[in-house]
């Protein structure tokens, strides 16, 4: 299903000169359409419970979306493939998510800055959107057992993209070569992500702990690009 056709912003694009870089809506020249943000923020709510813990609390919620990406000269036909995800049970993404404005932003630049990191000439992506909310209480920390250092097994990725963190520790973003060496170790602000090359680099997330009593979370989107040709 056909969703939008867009063009990336070039103007603040970069070729990097390593494998990864920060990224913020600034950075990307993200459309400022604050109700899509905010939409995106609210949506949170109603991801569907993806572990639970041996106590039965909810420790992460989960959506999933995937897209397909054509590109004809600097024109990108951004298509929803509905297509589950191989690895893992999700549910797919809320209906009136698929075609939110910032998603697609979102995907179109990191797509625009894949393109020009590769030095490639690609003729299409295919995407895959995690929204995902993880979840800590007071003294039981949330530890995503299935996650090690780990790959996606991409091109390239954004690893995390902060919506919100809410009384929380922890959570930081670690970066490592093909070594498996710390290369950097950042605690994203709401409103930051990491895009890397999931070819070069691979990436841990340390688990998150309430700060204070009650509930804590951390709202994340995540994106695993696939250059398909
Ligand atoms: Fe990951």
């Amino acid at each position: 299903m056909l969703i939008r056709k867009l063009r990336p912003r070039w103007s603040n694009l970069q070729w990097l000169n390593k494998d990864y870089c920060k990224i913020t809506p600034q950075n990307l020249e993200i459309y400022k359409d604050f109700s899509s943000y905010y939409q995106i923020l609210s949506s949170f709510n109603n991801l569907d419970v993806d572990i639970t813990n041996d106590k039965g609390f909810i420790t992460q919620m989960r959506r999933y979306g995937n897209y397909h990406i054509d590109i004809d000269r600097d024109v990108y036909s951004i298509y929803y493939t509905g297509k589950k995800s191989e690895k893992r049970k999700s549910t797919l993404l809320e209906p009136e998510m698929i075609d939110n404005t910032f998603f697609l932003y979102l995907m179109t630049q990191t797509c625009a800055l894949s393109l020009l990191n590769s030095q490639k000439r690609i003729s299409s992506f295919n995407v895959s959107l995690h929204q995902v909310r993880q979840l800590s209480y007071p003294g039981i920390e949330f530890k995503n057992d299935q996650e090690g250092i780990h790959q996606e097994g991409v091109d390239y990725i954004v690893s995390s993209f902060v919506l919100k963190r809410y009384n929380i520790n922890g959570g930081e973003s670690i970066i490592y070569n093909k070594d498996k060496n710390k290369v950097d170790q950042i605690t994203l602000k709401n409103g930051e992500g990491i895009f890397q090359n999931d070819k070069k680099l691979w990436h841990y997330v340390t688990p998150i702990q309430s700060k204070r009593d009650g509930v804590g979370y951390r709202d994340t989107i995540g994106l695993d690009i696939r250059i398909d040709s």
